[in-house]
């Protein structure tokens, strides 16, 4: 059995103070959920400051990203060991930073196996873009991103690995792709990409999200789903009773 993870990923929003707010609306209710994984990525300024909220509850942190490199002349980087010390997660190669930050599965493979090193889950992000997607490059695209990305990891750490599926034509555009068609995308490419990797028994314990406008509304839809395993959620994360509805429908 796999647990189900729910993650918010905050992006590139709020102040420590507007943090701190949101958490505060959360923290109690997110507590009573019982049997999901809970995961909060702020941005980096507000890690100290939620991480002593957090103290002791069932709420994990995660990061946005970070380096691969354990220190040095990096300007502007933030290594894994300073994760560590806030986070026990990290999000590695969402498609915005692929996108917008020339992110490759070269870099993706570095950052995941820093993050396997520092004893640190990571949620390994993948997908098509639009213009893969109508071009029927979906399979090639994922399965790429996959085999580069998750190449020459341990089979005996692969267990640790958290997948999430993000279609970028569904993210941040209010048009989340069907929970039957992210559930083929994971049962036919996916799952079986893991298998090539690590074998089917680890590529079965390996937990792979969804991604992409999920909202408290259509949460269930992909929860319903057997491949999947959670979400990974943006823009509804930013308001505690959207996040608290999606908790508890994958907690159901
Ligand atoms: P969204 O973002 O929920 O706002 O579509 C998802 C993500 O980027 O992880």
């Amino acid at each position: 059995m796999r647990t189900p993870l729910v993650a918010g990923n905050w992006k590139m929003n709020k102040t420590v103070a507007e943090a701190r707010e949101l958490v505060s609306k959360l923290n109690v209710p997110m507590r009573e959920i019982a049997n999901v994984e809970k995961v909060l990525c702020p941005p980096f300024t507000s890690l100290p400051a939620l991480s002593a909220m957090l103290a002791g509850s069932d709420i994990g942190l995660g990061a946005q990203n970070m380096h691969w490199e354990e220190k040095g002349a990096f300007t502007g980087e933030i290594a894994p060991g300073m994760v560590k010390e806030f986070c026990r997660y990290v999000i590695i190669g969402h498609s915005e930073r692929r996108a917008y930050f020339g992110e490759m599965d070269a870099n993706v493979n570095r950052k995941l196996h820093a993050a396997l090193k520092f004893d640190l889950i990571p949620i390994v992000c993948v997908g098509e873009t639009l213009d893969q997607y109508e071009s029927g490059l979906t399979s090639e695209v994922v399965r790429r991103q996959i085999s580069l990305g998750l190449a020459d990891t341990d089979p005996a750490f692969a267990t640790r690995l958290v997948v999430a599926y993000e279609p970028v034509w569904a993210i941040g555009t209010g048009k989340a792709s069907s929970g039957e068609n992210a559930n083929t995308v994971l049962a036919q490419i996916i799952r079986p990409a893991l298998s090539d990797l690590f074998g089917m028994e680890i590529a079965q314990s390996i937990r792979i999200l969804y991604g992409g406008s999920v909202t408290a509304s259509n949460a269930s839809e992909f929860f319903t789903q057997s491949e999947i395993d959670g979400a990974l959620v943006g823009g509804a994360s930013l308001k505690a009773d959207e996040f608290i509805g999606i908790t508890k429908a994958a907690a159901q």
